[in-house]
């Protein structure tokens, strides 16, 4: 059932509008450190505060065998205002995992084995490092897809349906030749169009395509269970 819209408009779309971001490689294939590194600062914190802090933490240890070698207290003391500070820990422990490894593992199952990674992140990971076809799935990405398949099911119940809707993508064949770009793309539509409030959809590269806009009832959506 073809409930979600094609990835093509979406890549377009992204192809004349992607974020100029810090943390984003602006040529040749991005590095997994900074993408792990930015992927782990971003769990919670704003895409705005991390700009700065990301090159900061950069210029300071400027790849995982660096991170892996300092002294626990410095990348406490970097870490410094980021807040959730087993973040900074788990950080550590998976540079020094990963330096003695040898390197990234290369697959979401690889990176999941170590410290501080969920599904989030080892698929942002997999899919913008590696180019494996997954998709990660952040609020923003259930923000995007509740309201394309018009799924009224309240969060958190929807969450395993609306990952599996958003799995769904990489059937496309646009989005499997660049993961990377597809998860970056449903991350910037989620910050820029398709927002909690008040959605874009004028600008939408997908508008027509989305079952919740042709109801009018987008804004509405992701539903959340009463607390
Ligand atoms: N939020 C989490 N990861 C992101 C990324 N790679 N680009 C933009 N926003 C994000």
């Amino acid at each position: 059932m073809a409930i979600l819209p094609p990835a093509a408009p979406l890549l377009d779309w992204y192809d004349r509008h992607r974020r100029v971001l810090p943390f984003r490689a602006t040529e040749g294939a991005p590095d997994p450190y900074q993408v792990w590194l930015s992927e782990v600062m971003l769990q919670q914190t704003t895409v705005a505060a991390v700009g700065p802090r990301f090159a900061r933490f950069l210029a300071r240890f400027p790849d995982v065998a660096a991170l892996a070698a300092a002294p626990e207290a410095a990348v406490m003391e970097e870490w410094a205002g980021l807040g959730y500070y087993a973040r900074a820990r788990n950080l550590h422990a998976c540079a020094k995992a990963v330096a003695a490894a040898g390197g990234f593992p290369r697959s979401t199952a690889g990176l999941r084995a170590l410290p501080g990674i969920g599904p989030y992140t080892a698929a942002a990971i997999a899919a913008i490092a590696f180019g494996e076809a997954v998709v990660p799935v952040d609020g923003n990405v259930e923000r995007v897809v509740a309201r394309l398949a018009a799924e009224e099911t309240p969060l958190p119940a929807a969450r395993p349906r609306l990952a599996a809707l958003a799995a769904g993508f990489m059937t496309d064949a646009a989005a499997r030749a660049r993961p990377g770009d597809f998860a970056q793309a449903l991350f910037d539509l989620g910050a820029t169009i398709c927002t909690p409030r008040a959605p874009a959809c004028a600008l939408c590269p997908w508008r027509g395509g989305c079952a919740a806009q042709l109801r009018g009832i987008q804004a509405e959506l992701p539903r959340k269970a009463a607390k």
